[in-house]
């Protein structure tokens, strides 16, 4: 199944919109399969965003992402990883179109509330360096675990 890293980056938590935002994904029809407040250390920062290093902008970008804990979650479903980059807008907010996160709630590129990875590939990468994200069933009683997991497939057995 496809899946994709969103994170909420620290203007969005410190603005109240993560009910918001988690909102728009269920809606659309993906499903939440990890969640964490998370206060981002510089070095796992540095790492996530390794591909802008040469940018001028990097340091900043970096001072933003660390400036307060982010929402990090995992999503999955049918070509999730360009919908919600769909979802969330252009880059530059002023970009991007009334409708998207980016295009209803903000104006800043360096304060553009939400991350969406940019390939399935990524997606994966991004979620492994998150420990913690992937859903850890076997600390509870199987029964339990039989249970979740058909409950999980009765809401999310139809997806086309
Ligand atoms: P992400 O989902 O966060 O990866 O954004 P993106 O894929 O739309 O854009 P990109 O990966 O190119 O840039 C990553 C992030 O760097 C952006 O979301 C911005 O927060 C920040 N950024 C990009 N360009 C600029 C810039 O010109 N100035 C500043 N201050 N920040 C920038
Ligand atoms: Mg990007």
């Amino acid at each position: 199944v496809e899946e994709t890293y969103i994170m909420i980056k620290p203007d969005g938590v410190q603005r109240g919109l993560v009910g918001e935002i988690i909102s728009i994904f269920e809606k659309k029809g993906f499903k939440l399969t990890g969640l964490k407040l998370f206060q981002c250390p510089k070095e796992l920062a540095e790492e996530h965003y390794k591909d802008l290093q040469s940018k001028s902008f990097f340091p900043k970008l970096i001072d933003y992402i660390t400036s307060g804990p982010v929402v990090c979650m995992a999503w999955e479903g049918i070509g999730v990883v360009a919908s919600a980059r769909k979802l969330i807008g252009a880059t530059n907010p002023l970009n991007a179109e009334p409708g998207t996160i980016r295009g209803d709630l903000a104006v800043q590129t360096g304060r553009n509330v939400v991350h969406g990875s940019d390939s399935p590939e990524n997606g994966k990468r991004e979620i492994d360096d998150n420990t913690a994200l992937r859903l850890h069933f076997g600390v509870i009683t199987p029964s339990v675990e039989i249970v979740i997991g058909w409950l999980y497939l009765d809401a999310f057995s139809i997806q086309e």
